[in-house]
């Protein structure tokens, strides 16, 4: 594949995870972690093919409501992914920040979250954020409180408020807007994720339940990316 046709950033909502394991007939969590090794083949299949950042929706601010066994399967899940993935960013040159308000998580997550963000930062491989305990929404109104009170305080005046500086200040700070968005299972909402920066993200939907989401099925998002002519409002 010719790496100049590839997108630099592709985001993924991961997802048919719960209908994957009942098909199985298998707990809703056994789905999450064939998922969560998906996640892991991706990401090395996708440098691999010359993609620059990944962003993954792993759990949204509406998440809370599924059951307490789920909730807490998924936590449980996270909590060995971050600990692997600081092994892993270091032998991969992967760099890994989270996105979210991840104050809502344990104290021990936290902290994982903060030593791998920590220790990857200058990590030239892939780029790649896990959104935790994100919404679209909920890290607008942060972003809208963080410069009210810059405001407040005199620090900021309302007329230096521009889109640029908006962006700067959202969870993804110094990360382009996705190319590509891919949502598997067939669903075709955005349920919240990167509201602002996927204004102009070419949309694909495919069928495959995220765990089976496969190196082809990759190789068909980036194809179907590149039958696309990219618009910005232009002509
Ligand atoms: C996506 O799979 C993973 C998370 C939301 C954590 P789902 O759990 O939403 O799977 P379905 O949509 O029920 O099949
Ligand atoms: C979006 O999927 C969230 C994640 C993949 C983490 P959901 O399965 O939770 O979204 P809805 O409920 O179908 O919109
Ligand atoms: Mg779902």
């Amino acid at each position: 594949m010719d790496k100049s046709n590839v997108p630099e950033h592709i985001a993924i909502i991961m997802d048919g995870n719960g209908r994957w394991a009942k098909k199985k007939h298998m707990p809703r969590n056994y789905g999450h972690s064939q998922g969560s090794k998906t996640l892991e083949r991706v990401c090395e299949d996708a440098y691999n093919m010359g993609v620059k950042y990944v962003t993954v929706y792993a759990f949204s601010t509406e998440n809370w409501s599924r059951s307490e066994e789920e909730v807490n399967g998924l936590m449980s899940l996270l909590r060995v992914y971050m600990k692997d993935a600081i092994k892993k960013s270091k032998k991969n040159n992967m760099r890994v920040r989270i996105i979210g308000d991840i104050t809502r998580l344990a104290p021990d997550l936290q902290e994982s979250i903060r030593t791998l963000e920590e220790a990857s930062k200058d990590y030239t491989g892939l780029q790649f954020q896990v959104a935790l305990n994100y919404g679209g929404r909920d890290e607008i109104i942060r972003t809208v409180k963080k410069l009210s009170s810059k405001v407040k305080e005199g620090t900021l005046s309302v007329e230096n408020i521009t889109e640029e500086m908006f962006s700067d200040n959202l969870d993804t700070k110094g990360i382009p807007d996705p190319d590509l968005l891919i949502r598997t299972s067939a669903e075709q909402r955005i349920s919240n994720f990167m509201l602002w920066q996927l204004s102009y993200t070419e949309l694909y939907f495919p069928e495959v339940l995220w765990p089976d989401f496969s190196k082809k099925d990759l190789e068909d998002a980036i194809a179907y990316y590149n039958k696309r002519e990219r618009r910005y409002g232009g002509v």
